[in-house]
């Protein structure tokens, strides 16, 4: 049996998935695993459960930018910068304001759904519903199992990664993308596009669809997903109540000096594309600017600081990517293309007894 099959199995069916968190040996052998499979799934390493999959994938699903020296999957679409230039203007659709959430439950006009990491054990019922009863399907997706998933759902379902150009400006693919999904909602009335994790969360053309489309006079709805940091809070088993949480896009947060608080957790996103203004997979010039990160956070944290360099898996066989190092090392670490980097505070919280007192907290008994 192929292993994407097998995967998509897993993805797709809660009594195949059940059955192997039980007795995982009887269910691949019962599904004819060989042996190589066998071991790699209970290895639990993504990037060899990736080489062995990207092997078996068929032509139209393979990239053309794959280099199998890379041990993990392509880069997933980076759709997000926050560095502003001459294009990100003609990005901006008329001024217009969000306004309230369309009804949830009706078909007509565009949705915007995300699959979460895990595409199909990690997609929310009320997201497979839209996709499946949709006229016409668009996705963005980061793994091969997903994008199955999603034509098998909806044989309309139609990939917008082609439209990413080697070498272009991302903003370049975004507006391509919008406009893709404007036309087909022009052409059918009702519209539904995938993205992966969270389909709000660093998503450009998932917002300015839903306001263009709106422009238009459809209606336009998201429905929420799992992002990379509902998995990340998950595997790293932090707690945004216990010091707060902060979230940046890695690039922004240097250039726009985010004036920040290292007491709280800190989040940052796309450091696999930091200062990466156009689509040039596998991004390599990212690692000679690594440097420039570490030491600005270590102004704030002091060199030994433990940070986490953090990949969710794709597959539910695998364990995510946790790499725990001192800032310093930083620039050495194993990055993937889709890592975040997690930063835990620093432990030096500003307590304010008088706040305290007014509060009525009875912190000078310590309970
Ligand atoms: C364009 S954003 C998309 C985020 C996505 N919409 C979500 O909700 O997670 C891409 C960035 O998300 C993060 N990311 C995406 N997939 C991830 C994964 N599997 N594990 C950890 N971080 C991931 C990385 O920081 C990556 O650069």
């Amino acid at each position: 049996m192929k292993l994407r099959d097998f995967f998509y199995a897993l993805a797709t069916s809660t009594e195949v998935y059940a059955r192997f968190r039980r007795e995982p040996e009887a269910a691949m052998k019962d599904a004819g695993l060989s042996s190589d499979q066998c071991e790699a799934i209970l290895a639990g390493r993504e990037e060899n459960l990736s080489q062995l999959l990207f092997h078996e994938l068929p032509d139209h699903l393979a990239s053309k930018d794959l280099d199998l020296t890379i041990t993990l999957p392509p880069p997933p679409p980076q759709y997000d910068v926050v560095v502003s230039g001459p294009i990100a203007k003609s990005v901006s659709p008329p001024a217009t304001a969000w306004g309230e959430p369309d009804s949830l439950w009706k078909r007509s006009g565009l949705t915007i759904v995300g699959t979460g990491i895990r595409g199909g054990l990690q997609t929310t019922a009320e997201a497979r519903v839209c996709i499946v009863q949709a006229t016409k399907v668009l996705y963005l997706l980061a793994d091969p199992i997903s994008e199955t998933w999603v034509q098998e759902l909806n044989p309309t379902a139609e990939s917008m990664a082609p439209l990413y150009l080697k070498g272009k400006h991302r903003l370049v693919a975004y507006e391509a993308m919008v406009d893709r999904i404007l036309s087909c909602l022009q052409e059918s009335g009702d519209v539904c596009v995938v993205f992966y994790g969270h389909p709000g969360v660093f998503s450009n053309p998932a917002r300015e669809s839903i306001k263009r489309a709106r422009v238009n006079g459809f209606e336009a709805r998201m429905l929420p997903g799992i992002s990379a940091e509902d998995n990340l809070i998950a595997d790293l088993g932090i707690d945004p109540g216990q010091s707060g949480l902060q979230s940046y896009e890695a690039t922004s947060f240097l250039v726009n000096k985010i004036n920040f608080d290292p007491s709280a957790g800190l989040i940052l996103w796309q450091v696999g594309v930091l200062g990466e203004v156009l689509w040039n997979p596998p991004h390599l010039a990212v690692r000679e600017r690594l440097p420039l990160l570490s030491s600005y956070l270590t102004e704030y944290y002091g060199a030994d600081h433990e940070v986490v360099l953090y990949h969710a898996s794709p597959y539910p066989t695998s364990q995510p990517e946790i790499e725990r190092i001192p800032l310093s090392d930083l620039a050495k670490a194993k990055l993937v293309f889709s890592s975040i980097l997690y930063v835990p505070p620093n432990g030096r919280v500003k307590f304010d007894p008088d706040m305290a007192d007014k509060l009525g907290l009875n912190w000078r008994s310590g309970r």
